[in-house]
């Protein structure tokens, strides 16, 4: 496919992730610097279907790398899945001359991003989500922030549970993907870590091996359970009945969707929002940015949605022998 792109336009969907300002930013600057005319659309697919657009130019993005959230808005969009939706946008798109889009989201977005293309409106998709789990790239622009506030969450906790001789039990998000639970776990020392892509057993994971380490002179413990586990409330009341350790039970929520972004989240955003425009300006729709093996790339949209990406299981060994 080669197409003459002259206007794209730009919007945010799904849940809003730290790093999303600065692809915006990126995209926006580069696309002008190649004399492409920009329209950012609010509250990602809903924009497009109410028609709810404006120019954006070289000044429309300053002082925004550095912060969280999307200047754009987001939202997640039910008319967008229908057909009559999908032609709305399209019929949209075409009256106010956008020829190409670039879309920032998850899996959602993606989804979206292949159906305008099936409708005529070629589009980039760049992956923006704290759960990490778009299967394409090995990360996703937010997902750094949102690990480091919740280390730091979890890090405070660790304080209180160490001087009252408790049980911490926190839940991250991540939605149906323990990539964030996972990763949080380690780098904070949970003894336990519930993912859902691991089967459980509450007993042998969590009470045996407090008791085990209570012997071993443990005093406090932190439990973290991704939120596709299941309540940390229900958690917490099991553990302290069965253990007899005092647990509390923390939900970090969408904290840890805010924030100032990261090097890595404001760096690897400006790229592909920079490899976005790169794309488009030859003419070349449909694709994903993804980060991979260390490297910049982009698929075929519909390939990157047929991908999976297996949490590794190993990771459980390693938090399991080295947290105890
Ligand atoms: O996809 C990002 C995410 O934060 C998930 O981790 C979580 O399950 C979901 O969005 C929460 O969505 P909402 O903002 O609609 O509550």
């Amino acid at each position: 496919m080669s197409l003459e792109i002259k206007t794209i336009g730009i919007l945010t969907s799904g849940g809003d992730a730290p790093g999303m300002n600065a692809a915006i930013r990126s995209v926006v600057r580069a696309a002008v610097f190649k004399g492409i005319r920009v329209m950012g659309i609010r509250r990602g697919f809903n924009g497009l279907i109410s028609d709810d657009m404006f120019e954006m130019n070289i000044r429309s993005v300053s002082e925004i790398i550095h912060r969280g959230g999307t200047v754009l808005y987001t939202a997640r969009c039910l008319e967008f899945k229908t057909k009559a939706g999908i032609e709305k946008a399209r019929d949209n798109c075409n009256e106010n001359g956008i020829d190409a889009l670039v879309v920032l989201g998850g899996d959602g977005t993606f989804r979206g991003a292949k159906e305008m293309s099936d409708a005529g409106i070629p589009c980039v998709g760049i992956p923006c989500t704290i759960d990490n789990d778009i299967a394409c790239s090995d990360y996703s622009i937010g997902y750094d922030t949102a690990l480091n506030t919740a280390m730091n969450m979890v890090d405070k906790l660790r304080d209180t549970a160490q001087s009252h001789d408790r049980c911490s039990v926190v839940e991250v998000m991540g939605h149906k993907s323990g990539y964030l639970a996972m990763t949080v776990g380690i780098a904070c020392g949970a003894l336990a870590v519930l993912i859902p892509e691991i089967p459980y057993d509450m007993d042998r994971d969590l009470i045996d091996r407090m008791l085990f380490t209570q012997r071993t002179g443990k005093k406090h413990f932190i439990i973290v359970v991704a939120e596709g586990c299941g309540s940390a409330a229900e958690i917490s009341e099991f553990i302290q009945s069965r253990s007899g350790i005092e647990t509390k039970a923390t939900i970090l929520g969408h904290v840890q969707r805010g924030g100032s972004p990261t090097v890595q989240d404001r760096y690897l955003a400006s790229l592909m929002g920079f490899r976005a425009i790169e794309l488009l300006s030859e003419g070349i729709g449909r694709r994903a940015i993804a980060f991979k093996h260390g490297q910049l790339m982009d698929f075929d949209i519909e390939e990157a949605l047929s991908m999976t990406k297996p949490l590794d299981k190993e990771l459980l060994t390693i938090s399991q022998r080295i947290s105890i």
